[in-house]
């Protein structure tokens, strides 16, 4: 027999108003990805023939979304007509008209149902030949949901909205997930025949579940064991509480791939964040999209890294780093912030109150405080002085400072770019280098230091100073004799 083919529809149209945003809600993020991708995800992995996605509301922000994570998508404009209803209707419309299979529907703000869950949820249609199956949920507290509502022998009969319902009906618990496998031809039989008659004035989706039972149809229902699984979030305060869920299974997810995480609550880590073995977090630590941790390292506290990489046994402490590199036995921290372009070699160290960015800093090279180091190139086993600028901007245009290996430069040094420093070349104290340094050249610039004795005396007799100096030397000279 062959397989039934099957359709997606992804319904993302509505506004959102609950989230007061203007950011479409389905493309709020949820663990660094927008709550669409989620949900596509799992449609993806169910390989259907038709990927159908609804949009209306910000219509443009949320296709290029979609296209990025699901560029086979087909993207459907729904019109006026408001409601889940006239979305899959559209959608329907929009399916090859002799397109005869199942069509799964899942809403773009539920999204922890997975490909698993929808698998279970077409299968068990596919068994009880129902012409509509929908995903439920036992919840503790249904408000706002649709509720499920069952008739003798427990069999579903309709759905009926939280604003439509009587004080009886949202005594039910049992809710409406938002997903269902439908067959096509019980969507297009029923769906004409969905009217805005109710509390909000849109074409309900869910009105499709009373007309196949009352037209004698199947309706089969598939109840999640774990709830959570279904949580629509419509506005911040589900928002927060579901990224709160998704993060705590995210870091048990680490935890038991042998990661140390001292706090889990104040732990943030994202999707696509990878960690190694022997990885050890400490509290208040933010993983965001694609940081990749190697085995050893120790990253925390208190450190934000945004798509960067740190090298086996790095120790990152108390950082803010972005689309940064930090080689495998490199320090940085505390209090450092590594800007994009940024790229320590191993065992480098980049120290506190240290800046960089487009940094490409060698192995072994140390820019170990108070410094700002931007467009620069710097060889192997090289030392940057305390305090020292890359002063890279000229006020029109950027430019870049190249310093070689093993030099040695001095405490608040200025390299004033385009500047070039040779291997092994020297600096003291204050220099303000303009021009470039060949290799294993000192380089000053401060003048000479003058000295003048008695200036005080001379110049501030009576003063504050001028007695401390004298006090000092004439103790000075009963010192010595
Ligand atoms: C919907 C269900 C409700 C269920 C709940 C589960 C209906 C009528 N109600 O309610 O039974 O318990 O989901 O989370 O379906 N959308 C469109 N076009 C529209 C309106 C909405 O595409 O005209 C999209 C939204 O972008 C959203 C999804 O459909 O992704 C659900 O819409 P929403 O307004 O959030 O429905 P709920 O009130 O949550
Ligand atoms: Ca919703």
């Amino acid at each position: 027999m062959p397989q039934t083919p099957l359709a997606v529809v992804v319904l993302a149209a509505g506004q959102g108003t609950r989230m007061k945003s203007s950011t479409p809600k389905v493309l709020h993020r949820l663990a660094g990805l927008p709550l669409i991708a989620h949900v596509l995800e799992s449609a993806r992995a169910l390989e259907p023939a038709h990927l159908v996605v609804v949009v209306r509301h910000e219509r443009d922000t949320v296709a290029a979304s979609v296209l990025e994570v699901a560029p086979h998508a087909q993207l459907v404009d729904q019109d006026d007509v408001p409601g889940t209803g006239r979305a899959v209707e559209q959608a329907v419309e929009a399916l090859p008209a002799d397109f005869a299979g199942d069509v799964v529907v899942v809403s773009a703000d539920v999204p922890f149902v997975d490909h698993g869950t929808l698998a279970a949820l077409i299968a068990q249609h596919r068994e009880e030949e129902a012409e509509a199956t929908l995903l439920s949920a036992v919840v503790p507290d249904p408000a706002g949901y649709g509720r499920v509502i069952r008739r003798r022998g427990d069999l579903v009969d309709r759905i009926v909205e939280q604003k439509d319902a009587t004080d009886a009906e949202r005594e039910v618990t049992e809710i409406n997930s938002g997903t269902y496998v439908f067959r096509v031809a019980a969507l297009r039989q029923h769906l004409p025949f969905v009217t805005p008659a109710n509390a909000q004035n849109e074409k309900y989706l869910t009105d499709v579940i009373g007309l196949v039972t009352v037209n004698g149809g199947t309706v089969a229902a598939r109840t999640v064991e774990e709830a959570w699984r279904v949580e629509g979030i419509n506005d911040r305060v589900q928002l927060a509480a579901a990224a709160r869920r998704l993060n705590d299974r995210i870091v048990r997810h680490w935890q038991l791939e042998g990661v140390s995480i001292v706090d889990p609550a104040t732990t943030w880590i994202d999707r696509d964040v990878s960690l190694a073995r022997d990885v050890e977090i400490l509290p208040g630590t933010q993983l965001r999209g694609a940081t990749v941790i190697e085995t050893g390292a120790v990253v925390g506290p208190d450190t934000t890294l945004v798509d960067t990489e740190v090298g086996a046994g790095a120790t990152v402490k108390r950082t803010d780093a972005t689309l940064a590199i930090i080689g495998a036995g490199a320090t940085v921290g505390p209090w450092s912030y590594l800007r994009p372009g940024t790229d320590l070699g191993e065992r480098g160290k980049i120290g506190a109150f240290v800046e960089t960015k487009n940094a490409v800093i060698g192995e072994g090279s140390k820019v170990p405080h108070l410094s700002y180091i931007g467009d620069t190139e710097i060889g192997v086993e090289s030392n940057i002085g305390a305090g020292s600028i890359t002063a890279n901007y000229d006020g029109v245009e950027k430019h870049r400072t190249v310093i070689g290996s093993h030099v040695r430069m001095g405490s608040h040094n200025v390299y004033v770019a385009p500047v070039r420093i040779g291997d092994g070349a020297h600096s003291g104290a204050g220099a303000v280098v303009r021009k470039d340094v060949p290799a294993g050249a000192l380089v000053l610039s401060v003048a000479p230091q003058r000295t003048i004795g008695g200036w005080v005396e001379a110049k501030r007799p009576g003063s504050a100073a001028a007695k401390a100096a004298a006090a000092s030397q004439e103790a000075e000279a009963q010192g010595t004799e």
